[in-house]
């Protein structure tokens, strides 16, 4: 990490914790070798047990694990309140676009089992707004707890509940 006069000015303690902990991370990452790189990622896309076999929504789940992925990352740099916002906000977005998406082709094909699927889809999403608006008013932090829960929804979710759709939606030529 390359830093500007001017931002060396304005360093302060938290600053100074989170750059020692990226340089404790990178010496361990150099020590321990590939391991440590797979661990220091929240969610790890595993094609074999996360694929759904549609290339566009594989596409999607990806970008939603990136997302959390990057939360994950601020958290670790110690950054989390100045850009927790943005990121939560485009989590949210890509969420409701992607929870769309599915829901498209539920309706597009009758899709037997849309009804409780969907209702999975408006509770992780009135979850998460939930954490915005606490945030937002400054009641919570971005807490590895937060974290923790939207890495076991969203994987919990794609292997349980999205990838029951892979026969049907396959069967009718969506891949
Ligand atoms: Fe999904
Ligand atoms: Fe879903």
């Amino acid at each position: 990490m390359i830093l500007t006069l001017q931002q060396i000015r304005h360093i302060n303690n938290s600053d100074l914790v989170a750059i020692k902990n990226m340089v404790f991370c990178k010496q361990t990452v150099l020590e321990t070798g590939k391991e440590m790189v797979m661990a220091s990622t929240l969610i790890q896309w595993d094609d074999r047990k996360m694929s759904v076999n549609i290339e566009e929504i594989d596409k999607q789940h990806k970008a939603l694990v990136g997302l959390i992925n990057n939360l994950f990352d601020v958290v670790k740099a110690g950054r989390s309140n100045e850009i927790f916002e943005k990121l939560i906000s485009d989590l949210i977005r890509y969420t409701e676009f992607h929870f769309l998406d599915e829901e498209k082709y539920f309706k597009q094909y009758n899709y037997p089992e849309a009804k409780a699927h969907m209702l999975q889809h408006k509770e992780f999403i009135d979850k998460i707004s939930l954490f915005k608006k606490d945030f937002d008013s400054g009641k919570t932090g971005l807490t590895r707890k937060v974290l923790d829960f939207l890495r076991d929804w969203l994987v919990e979710h794609i292997m349980g509940t999205d990838k029951k759709y892979s026969k049907f939606f396959n069967d009718h030529g969506l891949r």
